[in-house]
């Protein structure tokens, strides 16, 4: 009897405990600190939200955006093969934005824009005539063509939403890549953008997009301009667009890290000189690539993303080295908070990640808070 009643007891004990368990993501205490309360008084935090979080279907997932964040950026539904991937008149397909806006629009978050133009996740038919053949820098009809078509996207898509999203990312990761302070040229010559238009693409495309939306904050969004010689080539861009009176109004890092770089002095100095333009800095897609293959490279060129994912396996130690790397990227956050007006993180948990093997995000694949999340908590205490 005495074991019978023992094990009752235990199996009892075991239901608490398992229940416990499935409530105890951080969305769900209301006492426990959230992310947007630690650093109401520093910036927004935002969270890049995929199609099973912004329809409803990734339930804990919804329950840890909408309690921990206040601004949200869709990962890839408005990208310009998705939103518009063919080119007849009114071939796009609207539907996953204007879910996502929905979603943003209910839960009173601040609504990003991601991205109008890009070199990546755009259909080819962009870049050719209607017999395929690629357009041409030295033909100016060629050049006119796709300037016309980029007209008609922008105006169409920031048209759209104008008004309720509030901040987008018009020109993406088009400067040259090179780590080589020698390397001059400017911009990303393997992209057709810079190919057929030259730095005139970028000129325009921040001009459509502010005669589509007046109030729309424009930002310039790119990756390892942290580093000195795409830092000098960010400013160099800027000024330039500055000097024309192009409408280039916030600066997108992405800082996709691993968990040594960036440095904190090399954010320090990257966000002082950065300010130096006037121009508020977003934290556009912050993610802390914790896996082996994401130590050797810094770059968040999305055709190089499976080295970066590293097939697998972590380093040593790896949850207490993302914990202090995103300590100390946070710390250096609020030494900048006058000119941070947003942190964005890219993904909900490890899970959604795009760099899923390197965890590189606060929760864990069962919603869970990481080590790193108290740690960014704590970052946020003077
Ligand atoms: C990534 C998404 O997270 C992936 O789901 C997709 O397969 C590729 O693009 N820089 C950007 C983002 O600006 O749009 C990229 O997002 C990550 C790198």
């Amino acid at each position: 009897m005495k074991n019978f009643i023992t094990a009752i007891l235990a199996w009892a004990g075991m239901i608490v405990a398992a229940s416990l368990a499935n409530c105890a993501t951080a969305g769900d205490s209301a006492s426990a600190p959230t992310l947007k309360d630690a650093y109401k008084n520093d910036f927004l935090i935002g969270v890049a939200i995929n199609q099973r979080q912004f329809t409803g279907e990734d339930t804990n997932g919804v329950a840890l955006i909408t309690s921990q964040f206040n601004a949200i950026s869709p990962e890839n539904v408005m990208k310009w093969a998705l939103i518009h991937p063919n080119p007849v008149t009114n071939a796009y397909d609207f539907g996953p934005a204007d879910d996502y806006i929905a979603f943003g629009e209910q839960h009173h978050m601040f609504i990003v824009g991601h991205t109008l133009v890009w070199h990546n996740q755009t259909p080819r038919w962009v870049f050719q005539d209607e017999n395929g053949r690629l357009l041409n820098a030295t033909n100016a009809a060629d050049r006119e063509l796709l300037l016309q078509r980029m007209h008609d996207h922008i105006q169409t898509v920031v048209g759209r939403y104008k008004g309720r999203i509030k901040c987008w990312d018009v020109v993406n990761e088009a400067l040259n890549d090179s780590s080589s302070l020698n390397d001059t040229n400017l911009l990303r010559r393997s992209s057709p953008w810079v190919r057929i238009l030259g730095v005139d693409f970028i000129v325009k495309a921040f001009q459509y997009a502010h005669e589509a939306d007046p109030d729309a904050i424009l930002r310039y969004n790119d990756y390892s301009i942290e580093n000195p010689a795409k830092r000098e080539r960010l400013i160099t861009l800027i000024k330039y667009l500055q000097s024309q009176h192009v409408p280039v109004m916030a600066i997108g890092s992405q800082t996709h890290a691993n968990l040594s770089w960036p440095g904190v002095e090399l954010e320090d100095s990257f966000l002082t000189e950065v300010s130096s333009l006037g121009l508020p800095t977003h934290i556009t897609e912050l993610d802390v690539n914790g896996s082996q293959g994401g130590q050797r490279s810094q770059s968040a060129d999305i055709t190089q993303n499976a080295q970066a994912n590293g097939g697998g396996s972590q380093v040593d130690s790896a949850p207490e080295k993302l914990a202090q790397q995103y300590a100390n990227l946070f710390k250096v956050f609020v030494k900048h908070r006058d000119e941070i007006k947003l942190v964005t993180f890219w993904g909900v948990t490890d899970a959604d990640s795009w760099r899923r093997n390197g965890k590189p995000l606060l929760f864990d694949g069962n919603w869970q808070p990481k080590p790193a999340f108290d740690a960014v908590i704590k970052a946020a205490q003077p």
